[in-house]
């Protein structure tokens, strides 16, 4: 267990400048932020914060930009994000690493609120920089890692600094995150279910070798069943599948035995375009010339009715394109069963970005117990490895 927020003594928070680590890395498109999910869920703490009277500053990584600063890449656009959620105005630091930035930060009124420009503009960021880590604690009295999704990097502005700025806790998200994720795989109410989604088997493996000898099942959809069906021997037509994984798939079969469920069948087309008449076979007649693109409501139909009857449901990667109708019933259905499981009483957990976003156009979100807003961060969660960013916080007394 790890030191919370909520264990620092609240009166002594007053005045103090705590350096909030957040994961601000939302899309954006011609300066605006278009989904704002991420900047929402840190909300709770910088008002736990600001009512307290601390001076809250945000440390935020910002896309992928390579070889220093890149007004593409810049974190300017949350600014205005974050002021519209939070109802106040926010001071934006241009040089997090830079001496003008720590006075700044000591010059915000109590409750006041800064948004640091992107770490990442760093070469030091990524190498975990002792001396990088240096300059970002000088921002603050004391550090708070908000950003469950940025977790999973040993980086200078989620690990080095959390072993200099002390006390280092985690933030509300952080614990939120880590309580799902943790109770899901540590103590799950049975049956306790996986449903595994996505095009590739092999970012999965680790994931599904971690979780079999802990569920009752793992329900398996989108195109990596379609390697699956290859291990088997069946015909995939033009679905994707990974030749270099068929071994490892068939493995798997013969480890997992019927723990491992595949879809029955899938819903296929000669071609992946929006509107196309789609047809749904038997997995063991995929035609020639045809893709699997979703999963069929023979499947369907099974897996709902497994997750509803679920104690636990932790669900990570779509059945199918679900950008692209109308191969989207799949994983819809799916949103759909673990909303319904959430209101007989199950623990339903999403894994971030696909099935995140899926879960959100069903508009489910508020449904279903836990959407994680970790992408990368949840999958090594679940895989059992250790997330450098939270090992670096102080542990609980
Ligand atoms: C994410 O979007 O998953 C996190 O913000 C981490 O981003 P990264 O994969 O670029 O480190």
């Amino acid at each position: 267990m790890k030191r919370s927020l909520g264990s620092l003594d609240p009166a002594r928070l007053d005045g103090q400048r705590a350096l909030v680590r957040v994961d601000f890395n939302c899309p954006v498109k011609d300066g605006v932020v278009t989904d704002d999910t991420r900047i929402r869920a840190s909300l709770p703490t910088i008002r736990y914060l600001r009512e307290r009277g601390a001076r809250v500053i945000l440390l935020s990584h910002f896309g992928r930009p390579k070889g220093g600063p890149d007004p593409k890449y810049s974190i300017k656009p949350c600014v205005r994000a974050l002021e519209s959620a939070l109802g106040v105005p926010v001071t934006f630091l241009d040089d997090p690493a830079g001496e003008a930035a720590a006075a700044a930060s000591r010059r915000l009124p109590r409750g006041g609120v800064a948004l640091a420009e992107n770490t990442r503009f760093y070469p030091g960021e990524e190498a975990n920089d002792a001396g990088l880590a240096r300059r970002f604690a000088a921002l603050g009295d004391f550090y708070v890692n908000d950003a469950f999704g940025s977790a999973h990097r040993a980086h200078a502005s989620t690990e080095g600094v959390a072993r200099v700025l002390k006390p280092a806790v985690s933030g509300l998200l952080m614990e939120t995150e880590l309580k799902y994720l943790g109770e899901a795989l540590a103590n799950p109410k049975r049956p306790f279910l996986a449903v595994l989604g996505g095009a590739k088997i092999s970012g999965k493996i680790d994931l599904i070798d971690a979780l079999l000898p802990k569920v009752d099942a793992i329900l398996i959809g989108g195109a990596m069943a379609c390697t699956f069906f290859k291990a088997m021997g069946l015909e995939t037509g033009n679905s994707l599948v990974e030749a270099d994984r068929i071994e490892m798939a068939r493995s798997l079969l013969a480890r997992a035995g019927p723990k491992l469920v595949l879809p029955r069948g899938g819903v296929i087309a000669p071609e992946l375009k929006e509107g196309i008449t789609a047809l749904t076979v038997p997995k063991e007649s995929i035609p020639i010339g045809f893709s699997v693109f979703d999963i069929d409501p023979a499947s369907v139909k099974e897996f709902s009715e497994r997750i509803r009857a679920a104690g636990t449901v932790v669900w990570n990667g779509p059945m199918g394109v679900f950008e692209t109708p109308p191969f989207d019933k799949g994983t819809r259905s799916i949103a759909a069963a673990m909303a319904e499981a959430t209101a007989r009483g199950a623990v339903t957990v999403v894994g971030g970005g696909d099935s995140a976003a899926a879960v959100a156009q069903a508009r489910l979100s508020d449904w279903v117990s836990h959407v994680s807003t970790g992408g990368g961060a949840s999958l090594e969660f679940l895989e059992g490895k250790v997330l450098p960013g939270v090992a670096a916080l102080d542990d609980a007394a």
